[in-house]
């Protein structure tokens, strides 16, 4: 019998986990049904301008209405894993207070399908959808946000604590924090920098707050957070944008990698904040160094910095996704590199990755090659950085399904499952099939099986009939 070639996927030890990800606001929907309360995204999408296509989160994917199928779906998948995250205002309507019943229920039904199906499932509390009536005092740049998210924590480790895999605090704090309360292009939309350093404290400190919280009660999933990390290079060898590129590297990766594992900020970004610089307690750093299980890295491209402005993609000549990102797959091996030389870190995943390309529907399919192309040379420098000694646990594709992409709408498409938003219908697009013959073909190099699971178009048959088609 022919040997199976070795793809990119069947490098990886038989223990690594292989997933996708999503998130609430993202495919739910279904934004006031059953109690939910409104988020910040609700009331950020009613502001003119705000989204790219004036789309809001309203319908999404109505996964909250078709969550079985969209399960039956991951599983056809043949991946190990699935990240998902928690609506805190669909569970904690006003985000103190009472809880919802039903909002707890539906999670409850989505873990336990997942593991019905032998998923496992990957719980991210906060993914951004903060309730909008915490904003009234001032959103994560108040104190108090802290403890109201401490006590969102805590419920829902009680409840799904003993199902769930992984148990992520937050998503990427540096784009809360910054995006939402610096340059104010995601909600809440607010505009200081004094308060996306406040914020970002607060973000820092509740996650320490609720890794002590969650240990106190008795939690046996894996605690930690997921950050948002590129490798920051000048644009020139200039010593002018040498230093440019160390100050934003202080501000996108040290501010959050320092505190959480050497429990101090970093004094050339605290100088470079001044008077702007968060209010810090007694105590605090000594919470946010609070030890983790695990570091979800979130990887898309590099970001290149000069002192003269805004670096233009273009002259890179890299191929560009729909995002006008730079396609720089070393640069995920330069950064999970640099992470275990730099920081005691545990071990790390890969949260997200992925891209938004064109994907034009052909006869009902999505021929997405430069997406194929993109992951498998993602988990690649992701093989290179393991052959250098990093510690990696799995890798997740962002993302399950195209979705609300936050202030750029829906019109880019981030899913390895196309979705028709006037039918909802889901239709793998060739890199969901591809993903999934990997993993098969990783499964039958381990352990060289009788029957062969089943091939691509078989995958493909059999999600359309589950969609009635
Ligand atoms: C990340 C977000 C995720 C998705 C991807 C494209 O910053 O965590 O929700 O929007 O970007």
């Amino acid at each position: 019998m022919q040997a199976k070639p070795v793809t990119p996927i069947a490098q990886f030890p038989a223990d690594f986990v292989w997933g996708v990800a999503t998130s609430a606001f993202q495919i739910e929907g279904a934004a006031t049904l059953d109690g939910k309360g409104r988020s910040i995204w609700d009331a950020f999408c009613e502001q003119p301008g705000a989204i790219a296509d004036a789309s809001n989160g309203l319908v999404a994917c109505e996964h909250y209405q078709r969550w079985n199928e969209d399960l039956d779906l991951i599983a056809s998948l043949g991946v190990d894993a699935y990240r998902f995250s928690v609506s805190w205002p669909r569970v904690r309507p006003d985000g103190a207070g009472t809880w919802n019943a039903k909002g707890l229920d539906f999670y409850d039904q989505l873990v336990d399908g997942l593991v019905a199906r032998g998923i496992k499932p990957y719980l991210t509390l906060n993914h951004w959808d903060l309730p909008d009536a915490l904003l009234a005092s001032g959103g994560w740049t108040d104190r108090d946000t802290v403890h109201r998210f401490v006590e969102y924590a805590q419920c829902i480790e009680q409840r799904l604590g003993d199902r769930v895999v992984s148990i992520t605090t937050h998503n990427e704090p540096w784009v809360m924090s910054v995006l939402g309360y610096e340059s104010g292009i995601f909600a809440p939309g607010i505009k200081s920098r004094a308060a996306m350093t406040q914020a970002a404290h607060h973000l820092m400190l509740s996650h320490g707050l609720a890794l002590q919280a969650l240990r106190a009660q008795g939690a046996r999933a894996p605690l930690g957070i997921v950050l948002n990390l590129s490798p920051v290079q000048p644009a020139t060898d200039s010593a002018a944008d040498a230093a440019q590129a160390h100050l934003e590297d202080g501000k996108l990766l040290r501010w959050y990698m320092d505190p959480l594992f050497k429990g101090v900020y970093p004094a050339d970004v605290l100088a470079h904040f001044g008077a702007d610089a968060p209010c810090v307690q007694p105590g605090d750093m000594q919470t946010i160094v609070t030890p983790m299980d695990f570091l979800g890295v979130n990887y898309y491209s590099r970001s290149v910095v000069s002192a003269q402005g805004p670096w233009d993609v273009r002259q890179s000549g890299l191929p560009l996704t729909a995002m006008d990102w730079e396609v720089y797959p070393e640069g995920l091996t330069q950064l999970l590199v640099r992470l275990h030389r730099d920081y005691a870190v545990p071990p790390m995943y890969i949260t997200e990755n992925g891209g938004a390309f064109p994907d034009p529907v052909v006869q009902g399919q999505v021929h997405d090659a430069d997406r194929i192309d993109y992951i498998a040379r993602h988990i690649g420098a992701v093989a290179d950085a393991m052959r250098q000694g990093v510690v990696m646990h799995g890798y997740m594709i962002w993302s399950l399904l195209d979705n609300f992409e936050w202030a750029s709408g829906y019109a880019k498409r981030f899913g390895i499952v196309h979705v028709d938003y006037e039918t909802q219908r889901r239709t793998p697009k060739d890199s969901a099939l591809w993903y999934r013959s990997q993993l098969l073909a990783r499964r039958r190099l381990l352990a060289p099986s009788p029957a062969e699971p089943a091939d691509e178009p078989a995958l493909e048959a059999e999600v359309m009939a589950s969609k009635g088609a």
